[in-house]
C-alpha cells in the first residue's frame, strides 16, 4: 500500500447560493478520499473554499441591500459551518477575497503578460445592459437576452485575452498520454472532442465600469480579472505558490474533484493556464454526475434544493454521508428522495451492518467474558477477510465509492451467513467445541474490525465508536489482521438506529421538495409604485360562506369591508370548509372587475399563498376591522 502525498481539491463554491446537496456531494467525496489516504499513511492536503468575486456575488449582495464584503464574509462562514457539521476534514479553506489569493492571481497575470501570453484585443458581442452580461449570437432568444428577455446591444470594447488556442494540440496530447488523467473515460472523450475543434483565445478581463468586484489587473487599473481566471488559481494560491513549502510538497494536485458542469473550465482553461506558466499539470481530474430531486433538476429558482444541514440533522451525519456515496455510482447522475434515503439507511445500516456489530459483540461478551478469543490453527475459520479488503481497496483506488461500500455490505452478508451456519450458540454448550467457538468468534470480531476500517472514510464518527468498542488504538490500513486475543470489547448501543415509520413520515415532510415555482421577482416584470397603488387592497372579515352548488372548488363568501358587505367567489373549497371561514380576517382585492363564476357574481378576490398547490389565505397579524387600506 503506497504511502506518499495526496493533494485533493473541491471546486470553490459561489457564495451567492445557499449550500445544497450538490455542494455537499463533491465535498463529502473529497473528504472520503482524504480520510482514506490518511488511513493509508499518505500525507494529505485537502482544500476547499469559496469563490467570491464576479457578477453573481455582486448582484446577490445588491439584491440583499448589503455591502459586498460583509455579505461575502457572512456567506463564506455558512459554507465553513456546514463543512464542520458534515465532519469534513479539510486542511485549509481558501477564499478568493483573501490577500494571499489576490497576490498570487496578480503575480500570475503579470507573469503571463510579460511572457506575451496575454494580449490586448477587442471583444465584440451582444450585451444585455440590465443583466450586465455578454451573449453570443446563438445564445440569443428571438434576438433578445435569453435570461431576461430584454433587448441586447451590440458592444465592442477593449479587453485582455489569454493565448489559450496555441496549447490545443499539446493539451490533447497530455490527456491522451494520461499525463493528465480525466475520469470517467466518457468525460475524457468529451474533452478530447472539444479539443478536436477550433479553440479560441480566452477573454480574461472585465472593465471596471461594468464590474468592479474582482481582482484588479496589475497592468491595467481599469480592469478586473475574469472570475474563472481568478477562481482556478485558488488551487495553487492556497499552497503559497511559487515559493511556499506546501506548494513544493503538494503540487501537482493528485486530484481535482469537480462536477461535470465545470469540466471545460478545469480541463481546458486551467490546464492551459498552467502550461503557459510552465507549471506541471494536475495528475487527475474527476468529474462526478449531478443530483436531481425526485426527478427534478435542482435549482434555486425552483426552490427545490435539498439542504444538507436539514438532511444530516434528520437522519444523522454519517448516515447522510453514506447515502450520498452509496446510492449512485460515482461519475453518474443520481436522484435524491427521502424515501430512498430512509430505505438505504434502514436496509444497509440499521438492519444489516449495525445488527451484525451488536450480534458479534454480544456473543463475545456472553461466551468469552468480553475478551477476543485465541485463534486455533486447524479449526474451521472465516476466510473472506482478505479478498473482501482487496476488492474494497481496488474500488477505492478507482474512486468507485458505491462499489467499495457494496463490498462492505457483502462482507456483512457473508459474515452473517457464516455465523448462522456455524451456530456459535450450539458450540457454546459443548466444552469439546470451545476451540471451534473461539475461531468463529475471532473470525467474526475480525470481520467487524475490518468493516470498521472500511467505513472509516465514509462514516468517521460511527467507525470511531466501533473502534472504541473493539478496544483498538487506531484504524491504520497497514495491517488488516490486528485484533489481539485478550482485547476487551464492549457492546454499545445500536450503531445505527432504525428509522421507524413515524420518524420516516417526519423526515419525508422535512425533506419534501417544493413544487416548482419561480423565485420572487425573477419572472415578473418590475412595476412602479404608481402601478402598485392601482390595486385597491383592503382588509375584510368573512361574515358568511357557502359552497357554490355543483362546484368542487368554489365558495361564495360575504365579506365585511367596513362600508359594505361584498360578495366574492373564491376557489378555496378544497382547502377551507365554509364554516371555518366565518369570522376569518382576509385581504381583498377590492377593485377587481366583477366576474361571474359558475353563474355566481363575484366582486373582488381573496389573497392566498400557493404552497405547492395548497392554498393558504392571507390575513393580518392582529385582528382589525374590515375596509382598511393595505399597502
Ligand atoms: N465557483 C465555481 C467553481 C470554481 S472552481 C475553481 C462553481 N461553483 S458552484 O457553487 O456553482 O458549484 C460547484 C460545484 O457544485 C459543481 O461543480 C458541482 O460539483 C456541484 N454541484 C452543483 N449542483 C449540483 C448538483 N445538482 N448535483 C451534483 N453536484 C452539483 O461552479
Amino acid at each position: 500500500m503506497a504511502s506518499g502525498k495526496f493533494y485533493v481539491t473541491t471546486p470553490i463554491y459561489y457564495v451567492n447560493d445557499v449550500p445544497h446537496l450538490g455542494h455537499a456531494y463533491t465535498t463529502v467525496a473529497a473528504d472520503v478520499l482524504a480520510r482514506y489516504h490518511r488511513a493509508n499513511g499518505d500525507e494529505v492536503f485537502f482544500l476547499t473554499g469559496t469563490d467570491e468575486h464576479g457578477q453573481k456575488a455582486e448582484q446577490a449582495a445588491k439584491k440583499a441591500g448589503r455591502e459586498i464584503q460583509p455579505y461575502v464574509d457572512e456567506k463564506a462562514e455558512v459554507f465553513r459551518a456546514l463543512w464542520k457539521t458534515l465532519n469534513i476534514s479539510n486542511d485549509d479553506f481558501i477564499r478568493t477575497t483573501e490577500p494571499r489569493h489576490k497576490a498570487v492571481v496578480q503575480e500570475i497575470m503579470q507573469a503571463l503578460k510579460e511572457k506575451g501570453e496575454i494580449y490586448e484585443g477587442s471583444y465584440e458581442g451582444w450585451y444585455c445592459v440590465p443583466d450586465e452580461r455578454f451573449w453570443t449570437e446563438k445564445d440569443l432568444k428571438d434576438g433578445n437576452c435569453p435570461e431576461c428577455g430584454r433587448k441586447v446591444e451590440q458592444i465592442k470594447e477593449k479587453n485582455f485575452f489569454f493565448k489559450m488556442s496555441k496549447y490545443r494540440e499539446q493539451l490533447a496530447e497530455k490527456i491522451k498520454s494520461a499525463v493528465l488523467e480525466i475520469l470517467p473515460t466518457s468525460r475524457k472523450n468529451e474533452v478530447l472532442g472539444f479539443l478536436a475543434k477550433d479553440l479560441g483565445d480566452l477573454c480574461i478581463s472585465r472593465p471596471k465600469s461594468r464590474l468592479s468586484w474582482g481582482i484588479e489587473l496589475p497592468f491595467d487599473k481599469e480592469y478586473v480579472t475574469y472570475v474563472w481566471f481568478d477562481a482556478l488559481a485558488n488551487y495553487i494560491s492556497a499552497l503559497g505558490y511559487p515559493d511556499g513549502e506546501k506548494y513544493k510538497k503538494f503540487w501537482p494536485a493528485d486530484l481535482h474533484l469537480i462536477g461535470k458542469d465545470i469540466l471545460t473550465t478545469h480541463s481546458v482553461y486551467w490546464t492551459t493556464m498552467l502550461m503557459a506558466l510552465e507549471i506541471p499539470l494536475p495528475k487527475q481530474i474527476f468529474a462526478h454526475g449531478w443530483w436531481t430531486v425526485e426527478g427534478q433538476k435542482m435549482s434555486k429558482s425552483l426552490g427545490n434544493s435539498v439542504s444538507p444541514e436539514v438532511a444530516a440533522d434528520a437522519v444523522g451525519v454519517d448516515q447522510f454521508r453514506y447515502f450520498l456515496m452509496r446510492e449512485v455510482p460515482f461519475g453518474l447522475d443520481g436522484d435524491f428522495s427521502a424515501t430512498a434515503l430512509i430505505n438505504r439507511i434502514n436496509v444497509d445500516l440499521a438492519n444489516n451492518l449495525g445488527n451484525l456489530v451488536s450480534r458479534v459483540l454480544t456473543m463475545v461478551e456472553k461466551y468469552r467474558e468480553s475478551k477476543v478469543p485465541q485463534l486455533h490453527i486447524g479449526k474451521p475459520m472465516f476466510l473472506y477477510h482478505e479478498p473482501s479488503f482487496a476488492s474494497y481497496y481496488a474500488h477505492m483506488e478507482r474512486r468507485e465509492f458505491s462499489r467499495a461500500l457494496e463490498e462492505v455490505i457483502k462482507l456483512c452478508d457473508e459474515l452473517n451467513r457464516y455465523i448462522v451456519e456455524s451456530e456459535p450458540w450450539t458450540l457454546a454448550k459443548d466444552p469439546s467445541k470451545f476451540q471451534e467457538l473461539d475461531n468463529v468468534l475471532y473470525g467474526a470480531a475480525l470481520g467487524i474490525t475490518l468493516i470498521g476500517k472500511m467505513i472509516h472514510p465514509f462514516m468517521p464518527d460511527s467507525s470511531e465508536k466501533l473502534r472504541i468498542w473493539l478496544g483498538l488504538e487506531n484504524w491504520g490500513f497497514s495491517h488488516v489482521g490486528v485484533l489481539k486475543p485478550g482485547t476487551v470489547v464492549k457492546a454499545g448501543k445500536a450503531l445505527f438506529p432504525r428509522i421507524d415509520e413515524k420518524k420516516a413520515e417526519e423526515i419525508k415532510v422535512l425533506l419534501a421538495p417544493q413544487k416548482p415555482q419561480s423565485a420572487p421577482s425573477e419572472e415578473m416584470p418590475q412595476i412602479t409604485f404608481e402601478d402598485f397603488m392601482k390595486v385597491d387592497l383592503r382588509t375584510g372579515v368573512v361574515v358568511s360562506a357557502e359552497a357554490v352548488p355543483k362546484s368542487k372548488k368554489l365558495v361564495k363568501v360575504q365579506v365585511d369591508l367596513g362600508t359594505e358587505t361584498r360578495q366574492i367567489v373564491a376557489g378555496i373549497a378544497e382547502h377551507y370548509k365554509p364554516e371555518v371561514l366565518v369570522g376569518k380576517q382576509v385581504v381583498v382585492v377590492a377593485n377587481l372587475k366583477p366576474a361571474k363564476l359558475m353563474g355566481v357574481d363575484s366582486f373582488g378576490m381573496l389573497l392566498a399563498a400557493n404552497d405547492g398547490g395548497k392554498l393558504v389565505l392571507a390575513g393580518t397579524w392582529e385582528p382589525v376591522k374590515g375596509g382598511l387600506k393595505v399597502k
